[in-house]
């Protein structure tokens, strides 16, 4: 047996260990990159993937630490404008009707994409109508997206993508910021819950009427993906919308019947059955 395979069962073993030891499963997401965060974390440790074995099973310290190495925490505001500029335009004023809104953002990373959806309900007079929901696996990055203070250099990236969404004012009426960092108006963060939820081993979160969930499944393999999709069917009101990340499989969404596309490009779908 060559060094890749015996990497590869040692890969599977470590991720059979953190399994069963603290129920976070790993075993079926996209085995390319699990393979490569496994390896970095590793790395990071100047040890062995066969070294982390014992270590996830004894040192309880270790798998928050792993987990947020795992996962890819990685997130932007407003990040590809026109899907906020079609939720803006195309999705909201749908969800008017509804006396309250529920919205749920699965895998919110750090927090910035959940305030940019904030901001745009903000602006189309729904925020306070609102009650979102973001979770994740991730605790540390959910610690960081509570308090909703980001680093000052991505400004002029998010104030392009903010007017780009169809942003009314400025983006600079949504922070306070210093030289280094900003930090989101509290009237959007009192809108947002943020908690702790694993969509491989977790039932249905709340009801809602929108769903966010970018750049999550593309993680995850096929099974995996096509359970999540049922978890989020089972998880939206009916006639409920569904938005995923502009590089996700549309064959997966659409082949299970679940979803009729409302726009592609955008990766925006809308629970089946009935007329609106
Ligand atoms: C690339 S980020 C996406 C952030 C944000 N949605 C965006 O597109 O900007 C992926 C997030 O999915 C989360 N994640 C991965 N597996 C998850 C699971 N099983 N349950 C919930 N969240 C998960 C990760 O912790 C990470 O924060």
């Amino acid at each position: 047996m060559d060094d890749t395979s015996i990497q590869a069962i040692e890969i599977s073993l470590f991720l059979e260990a953190l399994y069963q030891r603290h129920g976070y499963d790993f075993r079926n997401y996209a085995k390319a990159s699990i393979k490569r965060r496994v390896l970095t974390l590793a790395a990071i440790h100047g040890q062995t993937v066969a070294d982390l074995i014992p270590r996830i099973l004894h040192d309880d310290g270790f798998v928050t630490e792993a987990i947020a190495q795992l996962s890819v925490p990685v997130s932007e505001m407003f990040r590809d404008p026109i899907v906020f500029k079609t939720l803006r335009e195309t999705i909201l004023p749908l969800l008017q009707t509804y006396p309250r809104i529920n919205i749920w953002q699965a895998g919110c990373a750090t927090g910035e994409e959940i305030y940019s959806l904030a901001i745009i309900l903000e602006e189309e007079g729904l925020l306070e109508r609102a009650q979102i929901y973001a979770t994740d696996i991730n605790d540390i990055a959910l610690r960081k997206a509570e308090d909703g203070i980001f680093p000052v250099r991505y400004l002029p990236e998010y104030e392009r993508n903010y007017k780009n969404a169809g942003g009314k004012t400025k983006l600079s009426d949504y922070y306070v910021a210093n030289t280094e960092f900003m930090r989101l108006h509290e009237r959007l963060r009192r809108k947002i819950v943020f908690a702790h939820h694993n969509l491989v081993s977790d039932g249905v979160f709340c009801e809602v009427q929108l769903i966010l969930c970018r750049n999550v499944l593309i993680y995850f393999n096929n099974d995996l993906q096509k359970k999540v999709l049922e978890l989020f069917h089972k998880s939206l009101v009916r006639h409920g919308f569904l938005c995923l990340g502009t590089r996700e499989s549309k064959r997966a969404v659409e082949e299970r019947q679940l979803f009729a596309a409302i726009n592609r490009n955008c990766m925006i779908f809308q629970k089946k059955g009935g007329e609106l």
